[in-house]
């Protein structure tokens, strides 16, 4: 799909952001164990990607900091399509924009609390050291290295 620009996150797209990401997650989302990750963190805004329409947002991910165990490890999520947008690559496409980013960016790794048979496709796979601060099914915490021989991430993921 060639109309479709991707870009860094912007102050100004929050509000779409957050709207989208609603609608895909529901009211229930703010409970996981991934929110405890990003509430009280500040997102980074070069990593974290959106897909545009001209003025109509598509999808987006974004991209936390976080500290895992003695290192650091960046935290990927929420990810959201429009529903009448899926099934395109459009999902793919940010989390390889946003991982090589990250790369560049000089970090070593980045995991999120997800579908294994999703993001596997995208070399991601179960951190089995990664410590989550709340309730998780432990197959669905997955990571990816960004550098070469860069380890799994271990210990209590935190802010
Ligand atoms: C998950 C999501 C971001 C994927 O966006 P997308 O643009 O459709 O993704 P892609 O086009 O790259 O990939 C689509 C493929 O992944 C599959 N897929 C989507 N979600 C999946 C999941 N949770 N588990 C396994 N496969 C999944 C689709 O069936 C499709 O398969 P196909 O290629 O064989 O047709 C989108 O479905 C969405 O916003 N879902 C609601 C929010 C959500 O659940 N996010 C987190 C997912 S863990």
């Amino acid at each position: 799909m060639t109309d479709i620009t991707y870009r860094p996150e912007a102050p100004a797209d929050a509000a779409l952001i957050l709207a989208l990401t609603d609608r895909a997650f529901g009211p229930g989302r703010y409970a996981k164990a991934a929110e405890r990750l990003r509430e009280g963190n500040a997102l980074i805004a070069a990593l974290s990607i959106s897909a545009w329409r001209g003025e109509a947002l598509l999808g987006s991910v974004r991209m936390w900091p976080v500290r895992v165990g003695d290192g650091v490890s960046v935290f990927l999520g929420p990810i959201a399509v429009e529903a009448d947008e899926r099934k395109h690559g459009i999902g793919a496409e940010l989390v390889e924009r946003a991982c090589a980013a990250a790369r560049t960016a000089g970090w070593q790794s980045v995991f999120l609390v997800g579908d294994a048979p999703y993001f596997g496709r995208m070399g991601f796979e179960v951190a089995p050291g990664l410590k989550m601060p709340g309730p998780v099914d432990r197959r669905r915490v997955l990571w990816k290295a960004l550098s070469d021989g860069a380890g799994a991430p271990e210990g209590l993921a935190r802010v």
